[in-house]
């Protein structure tokens, strides 16, 4: 019988850190997932990507931002002058949350208790890559990173202070997917290209 996987005895590096995640179980998500998705990119960047948790095409890729949320993200990081590949991308929940209806998975908001657990994977990212400006994309990111779980109307678009830095909060892109009024997808699109924008500003 093949000996079960262990994680790393200490955590030392974003390697050790993306293998210790593999086996997590701090909550109940670990069971119905296909596999944790850690963060990707430099491990220096400067400027780090936080989303809320892997959609069914990252759960099953295990690797985030690859399915239509991604997409859309990289078009307004493109329009914005923003390299995805110098970015660390991450999300605040490490497994997909879903219900099962009939061959699909519906996506399920991660709730207060899930975000808090997953904590301890984005803490050490942010310890490891040390980002200089962190984007919360969406309500999930913004309550893993600011500790703040009030609405985004009046808190996108604008830089809060945390003890781990600097963390502008934005729309989530999917956000722009959902919206069954096609002017309304189109400003909230706008919107979060305008942040990025000023992120880019911003890192100079
Ligand atoms: N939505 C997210 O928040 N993150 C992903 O990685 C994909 C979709």
């Amino acid at each position: 019988r093949a000996a079960m996987p262990r994680p790393p005895a200490q955590i030392e590096s974003l390697a050790d850190a993306r293998a210790a995640c593999a086996l997590c179980t701090r909550c109940d998500l670990c069971h119905a997932a296909t596999q944790s998705v850690f963060g990707e990119g430099p491990e220096d960047a400067p400027l780090m990507i936080v989303g809320e948790q892997p959609g069914d095409h990252e759960d099953l890729a295990g690797r985030p931002f690859v399915g239509p949320a991604g997409q859309v993200l990289d078009r307004a990081m493109a329009d914005a002058g923003l390299d995805r590949a110098g970015a660390w991308m991450t999300n605040a929940v490490k497994h997909f949350k879903f219900v099962p209806r009939g061959k699909r998975r519906l996506h399920q908001n991660p709730d207060a208790g899930e975000i808090a657990a997953c904590r301890w994977w984005l803490d050490l990212e942010r310890q490891f890559v040390r980002p200089r400006l962190t984007i919360a994309l969406g309500a999930s990111a913004a309550r893993a990173l600011t500790g703040k779980g009030n609405g985004l109307t009046a808190r996108r678009g604008r830089v809060e202070q945390t003890p781990s830095g600097p963390v502008l909060i934005s729309w989530h892109p999917s956000l722009i997917l959902r919206r069954s009024d096609p002017a309304a997808a189109e400003q909230a699109l706008a919107e979060l290209t305008e942040d990025l924008r000023l992120v880019s500003q911003m890192l100079g």
